[in-house]
């Protein structure tokens, strides 16, 4: 059983604030993800939690208990980093049962431990190995059998598969959702990698200048962004944003672009006539045809095999991504005409929110399927 609680979570370097105050209640058992640009506070609130740096101000629980005060040692959690650092003139065993021989844990015991962690992690057979003698994947097991040896009630990871190529992360990335399930502990993890945000977490904080943009479930926070950051954020390719205005006409609303091309939305929005506005539409949303009402030219067609991406430029050399199957709708050079789905049109107002445009029933027909993660 364990519950994280932060309240009004600060911190302070000298004069500079980095994260902002931050309130986050984590459930028992939860795989939470924390993503955000460089710099936005991710390493620090995770350090906080893990006791390696002072909490400035507000307050962190684990199951109720206040332990902004508790020693790294005592409050029940296990950190993996992304570079793991693994004592190279020790075996793998060894590695994995550090932790334990210094806490002064029976050998029998330790080697018990480290024989099940090793079992969970598929590294039995490099036991007697040096950690020189494993590949990149099976290094970051044997630190991540550190932190499970341990049995901590929280697993807190930063980064933990960045170092690795794309084939060893996938493979890595699953294990880490079989391992979620079989340790039945809370994890707390940070990454860069859209792909493991979605995929790993039950809940996705997406964090900005220290300070949380939105909370939610990965095809949520996908579907529904609630700023224009979020939506700009998560998703790759990155969702289309287009700046303009609002006009308001009988019987509904659109938003006049800068080019001067008006695109209609599918309900008036309770904001003024002229106000700044930003349009988002995701690239799966966009299609070329003739009847579209944005002008446009082909500049890069990217072809990733089972998808194409074609880029289009817009009046002020904006560009507009449209994803569609293998085929690209157009060639480069192409002048070609952009239409959107009004049923996945999102809006933000001038202060970056995103402001309803579908009726909730509507906006749940708007959810593209997806498979949802590891279950
Ligand atoms: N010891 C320190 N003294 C002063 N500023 C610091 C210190 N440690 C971190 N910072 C600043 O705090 C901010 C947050 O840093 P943090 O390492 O938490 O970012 P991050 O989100 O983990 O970024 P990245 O994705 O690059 O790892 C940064 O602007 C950083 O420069
Ligand atoms: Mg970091």
């Amino acid at each position: 059983m364990a519950t994280v609680t932060l309240a009004d979570i600060r911190k302070s370097y000298g004069a500079l604030e980095v994260v902002k105050g931050v309130d986050l209640t984590i459930a028992d058992r939860e795989f939470i993800v924390l993503v955000g640009p460089s710099g936005c506070g991710k390493t620090t609130l995770l350090r906080m939690i893990a006791g390696l740096e002072t909490i400035t101000s507000g307050e962190l629980s684990i199951d109720g208990r206040r332990v902004n005060e508790v020693e790294p040692d005592a409050r029940g959690l296990a950190m993996v980093f992304q570079s793991y650092a693994l004592y190279p003139h020790m075996s793998v065993a060894d590695n994995m049962g550090f932790a334990l021989r210094m806490a002064g844990v029976g050998k029998a015991e330790r080697a018990r431990k480290v024989g099940d962690a090793a079992r969970i992690l598929q590294l039995e057979p490099y036991l007697e190995r040096k950690p020189g003698q494993l590949s990149g994947g099976q290094r970051q097991r044997v630190a991540i059998g550190r932190a499970i040896v341990r049995s901590p009630k929280v697993f807190l990871f930063d980064e933990p598969l960045s170092n690795l190529d794309a084939a060893l992360r996938m493979q890595m990335r699953i294990e880490l959702a079989r391992l979620h399930r079989e340790l039945d502990a809370t994890m707390i993890y940070v990454t860069h990698d859209q792909v493991e945000a979605m995929t790993l977490a039950d809940r996705i904080v997406v964090v900005n200048g220290g300070r949380i943009e939105q909370v939610g479930a990965p095809m949520e926070i996908y579907a529904s962004p609630a700023t224009a950051f979020v939506a700009g954020f998560i998703g790759a390719p990155k969702m289309n944003l287009l700046a303009g205005r609002l006009l308001r006409l009988a019987g509904g609303a659109a938003v006049l672009l800068e080019d001067g091309t008006t695109i209609p939305l599918p309900l008036a929005p309770p904001l003024a006539e002229g106000e700044a506005v930003t349009l988002g539409v995701r690239p799966e949303a966009v299609s070329v045809s003739a009847a579209g009402p944005l002008p446009g030219r082909v500049t890069v067609v990217e072809h990733l095999g089972g998808e194409t991406l074609t880029h289009v430029e817009i009046a002020g050399n904006r560009l507009v991504t449209v994803k569609t199957a293998e085929t690209a709708p157009a060639g480069v050079g192409e002048a070609v005409r952009l239409a959107f789905d009004p049923a996945r049109l999102h809006l933000f107002g001038p202060d970056g929110r995103a402001v309803p445009l579908h009726s909730p029933a509507a906006s749940g027909a708007a959810i593209p399927l997806r498979t949802r993660k590891h279950d």
